[in-house]
């Protein structure tokens, strides 16, 4: 039968290419969090050990010369796969919002035990790296 969460982590850009295994692996590891409207997940210069994937609702990233806003399938926090160590943005939820939220330690462990999701995510962080970085073209 299918599982109404299974499908909706299928649909999160972050995981795609993620086998069944993966998606039930990921599925059984990461908990579903509920947050409040108005609410600081991330704040620039400080620490924090928190990953978000955005499953519903929309969170706005403040970097200080530039603002954001982020919705469902999107990631933030991934200074925290790596280290707590500061933040690049303030990151606020500007709608409630139901999200994956992955703690260093939940990183480490998905790190030990499956590899091939954690190339995956830093697949990912990586891309969007470069996008933020690309130098202009011509
Ligand atoms: P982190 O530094 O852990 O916490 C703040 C987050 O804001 C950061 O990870 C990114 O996920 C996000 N962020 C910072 N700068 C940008 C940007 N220019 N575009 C999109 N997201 C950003």
């Amino acid at each position: 039968m299918a599982d109404p969460r299974l499908d909706r982590l299928r649909a999160v850009p972050l995981f795609a290419g993620c086998s069944d295994q993966e998606m039930r692996f990921i599925a059984s590891h990461v908990e579903d969090v509920d947050i409040e409207s108005g609410k600081t997940l991330c704040r620039k210069g400080e620490s924090g050990g928190d990953f978000f994937v955005i499953l519903e609702g929309k969170a706005e990233v403040d970097t200080g010369t530039t603002k954001k806003t982020l919705g469902p399938g999107d990631f933030f926090g991934e200074i925290a796969l790596i280290d707590d160590g500061p933040r690049t943005a303030t990151v606020r939820s500007v709608t409630a919002m139901r999200s994956l939220v992955l703690s260093h330690d939940q990183f480490r462990d998905v790190l030990r035990q499956n590899a091939d999701i954690t190339v995956k995510v830093l697949r990912a962080v990586t891309e969007r790296l470069r996008d933020a970085t690309a130098l202009p073209s011509g």
